[in-house]
C-alpha cells in the first residue's frame, strides 16, 4: 500500500506531467501545498493542473508579488485559486495580507511555498515536495491527514503507468 509517492522527474516536461495527473485525481474542496526551494518547479506543477483542468487556456506564473492568481476552473471545481507564500514570513502575515478572505471560496487551493507559512495548511491536502537532482528534479507526493492510503493510490496507479 503505496502512500508516499516518490518520482524522478528528467525535465520539466515531466515536471508539468506530474500536474496533469494528479489534476484527474482532484476532487471539490482539495488542497494542494508545494515545497521546495527557488526554481524546483511548483510552478510548473501548477502549470499541468491547470492545463488539465482549462484545457490548456490559463496562462500560469508565480503570484510572487499578488500573492495570489484566480482562474476558472471545470464545472466540479469553478474557483481555483493559486497562492505563493514566498513573501510571507508567519500566521500574522496571512491575517494583514487578507489571505483567508481571499482563498475562502476556492473550490480547489494551489499554493507555492507552503513550508514557509506552514499555518496555511488546512486539516487534509496533498503535499508536493520538489527537489533539484543532478539536472532534473525528485518529487515526493503524499496525503496529509485521514485517507492517505485511500486518495495516493490512483495516483500511483496512474504515475507507474507513465
Ligand atoms: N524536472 C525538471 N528538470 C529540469 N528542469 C526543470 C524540471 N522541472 C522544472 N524545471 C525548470 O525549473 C525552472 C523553475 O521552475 P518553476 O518556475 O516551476 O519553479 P518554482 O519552484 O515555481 O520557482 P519559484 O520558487 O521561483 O516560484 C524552470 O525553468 C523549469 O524549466
Ligand atoms: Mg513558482
Amino acid at each position: 500500500m503505496t502512500q508516499t509517492i516518490v518520482q524522478f522527474l528528467p525535465d520539466q516536461a515531466a515536471t508539468e506531467r506530474l500536474g496533469e495527473l494528479l489534476a484527474t485525481v482532484l476532487t471539490r474542496g482539495d488542497f494542494v501545498g508545494l515545497e521546495g526551494e527557488l526554481g524546483a518547479g511548483k510552478t510548473c506543477v501548477t502549470r499541468g493542473i491547470l492545463r488539465a483542468l482549462t484545457g490548456g487556456t490559463a496562462r500560469v506564473t508565480s503570484p510572487t508579488y499578488t500573492l495570489l492568481n484566480e482562474y476558472d476552473g471545470p464545472d466540479h471545481m469553478p474557483v481555483v485559486v493559486h497562492a505563493d507564500l514566498y513573501r510571507l514570513h508567519d500566521e500574522d502575515d496571512l491575517e494583514s495580507t487578507g489571505y483567508w478572505d481571499a482563498v475562502a471560496d476556492a473550490d480547489l487551493l494551489i499554493v507555492e511555498w507552503i513550508d514557509q507559512v506552514t499555518a496555511a495548511w488546512p486539516e487534509t491536502g496533498w503535499r508536493i515536495q520538489l527537489q533539484h537532482v543532478e539536472a532534473g528534479r525528485s518529487v515526493t507526493v503524499s496525503w496529509v491527514g485521514e485517507g492517505a492510503p485511500e486518495r495516493t493510490k490512483a495516483l500511483s496507479g496512474l504515475l507507474e503507468e507513465g
